[in-house]
């Protein structure tokens, strides 16, 4: 049985596409397919990586690992908490991944909490207790906090109010501008509006063809 199927579809830099159709019909799975933690049983996914690209479909974990840090950041529906790492840290160490240095990454730990509107009483403190909307936040920085070409985002507003939903939105357009190739799913119609440049349609089951 096959989560999905019969997909073809492409993002280009400087876009968002967003993955439309209803539940079930995959969208999260391609999103994983492309981060190398589904695997791909035929077919190519073929991901840009510095002058080349890798197939991810038939990557090895190596290759897999070094496209994780180079090329994609994926932000997650939630947060997968990481037990007394404070989460001005937990930020500041995603940043770190890119090769900046410490005071660096700690400074664009602080930008992305602040921009995301989390509490300053927050950030010495460790996520695990924190609203289910602070925690999407702290996942969100930590998705944004590396400088990769590539990302990956499944519902990041799901759990947000509208002022935090507007900040995400503000967060994507920069990334946008700055020529990241984006592929997201959103829930809210008038989010997925807003943000994607095309929709790349999925019916349950069938998968969906786009360019
Ligand atoms: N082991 C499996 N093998 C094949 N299909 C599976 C397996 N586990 C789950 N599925 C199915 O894969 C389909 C795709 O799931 P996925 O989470 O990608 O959907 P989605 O479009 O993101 O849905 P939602 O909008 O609810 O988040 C679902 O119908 C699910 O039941
Ligand atoms: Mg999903």
């Amino acid at each position: 049985m096959s989560a999905v199927s019969n997909l073809s579809l492409k993002v280009r830099r400087n876009e968002c596409v967003a993955l439309d159709g209803p539940s079930g019909a995959g969208k999260s799975s391609v999103l994983k397919m492309i981060f190398g933690s589904y695997l791909t049983s035929s077919g190519r996914v073929l991901v840009r990586m510095q002058k080349s690209f890798i197939d991810v479909a038939c990557a090895n974990p190596r290759e897999i690992i070094e496209l994780r840090h180079r090329s994609i950041s994926y932000v997650s529906q939630f947060l997968r908490v990481i037990p007394r790492v404070s989460c001005l840290d937990l930020v500041a160490a995603a940043a770190r991944e890119d090769g900046c240095s410490a005071l660096e990454a700690e400074e664009r730990a602080r930008n992305l909490l602040e921009r995301l509107n989390l509490p300053g009483r927050l950030w010495t403190l460790p996520p695990a207790t924190f609203s289910g909307g602070e925690q999407q936040r702290v996942n969100i920085a930590r998705g944004f906090a590396p400088q990769r070409p590539v990302l990956l985002l499944d519902e990041p507003t799901a759990s947000l109010d509208r002022a935090n939903t507007e900040a995400v939105l503000d967060l994507i357009a920069d990334r946008k501008a700055q020529g990241v190739a984006i592929l997201g799913v959103f829930h809210d119609p008038d989010v997925r509006l807003r943000v994607a440049d095309r929709l790349a349609p999925m019916g349950r089951g069938e998968g969906a063809s786009d360019e």
